[in-house]
């Protein structure tokens, strides 16, 4: 679609230091630092993102754009939202139930796994939806800038980590009414900047812009927790049925020994060592 070619010639793309998309851009650096730096976003930079860290991800996404696109639709004609409101271009719900129906079938929505930090997430974006509708474009340009920016390539890695055929499992990375992420970043850029904002609504926004980066940020750290926790569970379960194990399972098992059990064996080996030492004392004094 030629919408933000078109569009972007017929508007004012001049950008200063005191337009919001500069100021939200400066405020926010600091976090995409934090948010590029959790240990799933460089498990994504490594090229080692897993099938149940990307399933767990999408789960949080759905409740994620679930309640941020509710938000903009319920508000879409306000006055702080109407020039950023590109559903066609932009939403992402439909996709990511595509996504979710291709990992977990047809029965999706009964096997969502949603830790708290997403709840909380989506319980604030359905709050300022209601109360303060002018900081939605603080969370739509947090995700949906992102998506278009980084975001991009993370769909490349996630389908080469993951063995994934073109498409299959992907749809949520693919912005097909985007003939070019770069110019509708700029078209977008331009409409954050004719939103009227009261200095007042403007720092509210800025915070707000923090707000959402701090969010994805705890998302990603409770998915880690989640997984971590699962891998230990199942770590545990393999030692209880020894007799289950399959020779990978087994192989995966020795390459992921727990530090507890480590020095367990450390332990027995002292053991040892201090027994034979007795031993061959104990032969010395007898002669
Ligand atoms: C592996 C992790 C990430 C990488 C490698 C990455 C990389 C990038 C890059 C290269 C850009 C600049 C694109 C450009 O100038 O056109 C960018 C922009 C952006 N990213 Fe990220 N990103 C990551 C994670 C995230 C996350 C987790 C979020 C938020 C949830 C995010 C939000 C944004 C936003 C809002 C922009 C637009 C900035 C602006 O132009 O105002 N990024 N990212």
């Amino acid at each position: 679609m030629e919408v933000d070619k078109k569009t972007l010639q017929t508007e004012k793309t001049q950008i200063t230091d005191c337009d919001l998309s500069e100021q939200i851009k400066a405020v926010t650096k600091e976090s995409h630092s934090r948010a590029e730096n959790t240990q799933l976003m460089l498990a994504y930079q490594r090229g080692q993102v897993t099938l149940p860290q990307y399933k767990l991800l999408l789960c949080s996404l759905y409740k994620i754009y679930e309640a941020l696109e509710e938000e903009l639709d319920r508000n879409c004609s306000h006055d702080g939202v109407a020039p950023i409101y590109f559903p066609q271009e932009l939403a992402r719900l439909e996709s990511l139930k595509k996504d979710l129906e291709h990992f977990y079938g047809q029965n999706w929505r009964e096997q969502l796994v949603v830790p708290a930090a997403t709840l909380r997430y989506a319980q604030r974006l359905r709050e300022i939806g209601k109360d303060h509708p002018e900081y939605l474009v603080a969370h739509a340009y947090t995700r949906y800038l992102g998506d278009l920016s980084g975001g991009q390539v993370l769909g490349r890695i996630t389908q080469k980590s993951l063995g994934l055929k073109s498409g299959e499992g992907l749809v949520f990375f693919t912005f097909p009414a985007v003939s070019s992420p770069n110019l509708f970043k700029q078209l977008y850029r331009s409409r954050m900047n004719s939103i009227e904002l009261t200095a007042e609504q403007r720092e509210g926004v800025l915070q707000e812009a923090i707000r959402a980066f701090q969010f994805n940020i705890e998302v990603f750290d409770e998915l880690q927790n989640l997984l971590s926790i699962s891998e230990t569970k199942e770590l545990r379960q393999r030692h209880k049925t020894p007799s289950t194990k399959t020779p990978e399972a087994k192989s995966a098992q020795s390459l992921r020994l727990s530090p507890s059990l480590a020095s367990s064996s450390q332990l027995l080996r002292m053991l040892l060592g201090v027994c034979v030492a007795l031993a061959v004392g104990m032969g010395i004094y007898a002669f």
